[in-house]
């Protein structure tokens, strides 16, 4: 689909991009603490992919549910909406946090972001190391060339505070052991997730809400993208580099046109011009709360926003479910 020529119009977008979140939240409601992640994924991607389309957008799919072969629905390249208005890119995850949800556990949330063509990086379906920290820090503060220790010590003094007074989010893995045990040294707090490092890195650019000063480790690196885009609108920085575990990992870098390997990106390599973003709570967590259910209603919250103006919403929707 060639890009009609009509500009990117986030404001009047935005309030759809809302819905296409609270959709994928809504489908997946019944599957929360079902122990099927399977089923709740697709729930959330076939009804995200259902509004998706209704919008009046030529969009393409570029952080998806994976490569074509692998994912029949909002694959990575897929063509979107009803093709009558902008040519947008779209960063999506339906559900992130599936055994989140299948478990009934915090923090799982539906995902989109969405900017002019060419805004954000294509990032291959690998892992990728982060570090974010919130807003109001100089440009790095931290880097990827600090050793964990020199991190929380450096945002410490950047933030006029001990390292006991840091709190750092890991992904709780066993890759993330050395990690952990330098941070807990350095007298800092850990807050570990089993899941979910877009809500993990969101967590920095609220801080005084959720507790948490700063995200580090290696997780998906479509996750990253998406999270570059949430703290691109809300403010903060990320870092990130890709990591790749055998040669059919570089090939789909490659594929995605990637030529250096070794790239730190910063938020702003990731997503190059202006986004907007939406997220909606499934299950409750510090940033969000999840879907409520009352007889006749289901109640979701969503956190709409938009890079080009800094503006950050939060929106309840009621649902009559008769
Ligand atoms: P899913 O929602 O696809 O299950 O992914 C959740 C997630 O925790 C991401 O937030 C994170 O980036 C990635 O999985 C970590 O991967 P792994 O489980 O392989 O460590």
């Amino acid at each position: 689909m060639s890009a009609p020529k009509v500009d990117f119009n986030d404001r009047m977008l935005s309030l759809g991009l809302a819905r296409v979140s609270e959709a994928a939240a809504i489908a997946s409601a019944d599957l929360i603490g079902r122990g099927d992640e399977k089923a709740a994924d697709q729930a959330a991607v076939n009804a995200m992919r259902e509004q998706l389309n209704k919008l009046d957008i030529a969009g393409v799919v570029v952080i998806g549910e994976g490569e074509r072969d692998e994912a029949p629905m909002l694959f990575i390249g897929e063509e979107v909406g009803t093709g009558n208005g902008p040519g947008v890119d779209i960063a999506l995850d339906p559900l992130e946090g599936t055994t989140l949800t299948a478990k009934d556990m915090p923090n799982a949330l539906t995902v989109i972001a969405m900017g002019p063509r060419g805004s954000m990086l294509h990032a291959p379906d690998t892992y990728m190391e982060k570090l974010a920290i919130g807003p109001g820090f100089a440009i790095d503060t931290v880097t990827m060339d600090m050793t964990p220790t020199e991190r929380v010590e450096a945002l410490a003094k950047a933030k006029g505070c001990a390292p006991k007074d840091i709190t750092v989010c890991i992904l709780e893995r066993p890759r993330h052991q050395p990690i952990i045990d330098e941070v807990r040294a350095t007298g800092a707090a850990i807050r570990l997730i089993t899941d979910g490092d877009v809500a993990g890195v969101m967590h920095c650019a609220e801080p005084t809400l959720t507790g948490i000063d700063m995200y580090m480790g290696t997780g998906g690196a479509p996750e990253g993208v998406l999270a570059a885009a949430a703290l691109k609108c809300m403010g903060g920085q990320i870092y990130g580099r890709l990591v790749f575990r055998n040669d059919d990992e570089k090939a789909r870098a490659s594929r995605a046109g990637i030529t250096d390997f070794d790239r730190i990106y910063t938020r702003d390599d990731m997503v190059t011009q202006d986004v907007i973003f939406a997220a909606t709570g499934v299950t409750g967590g510090s940033l969000l709360p999840g879907i409520k259910r009352e007889v006749g209603y289901l109640t979701t919250e969503t956190i709409l926003m938009r890079s080009k103006t800094g503006s950050v919403r939060r929106m309840t929707y009621r649902n009559p479910t008769s």
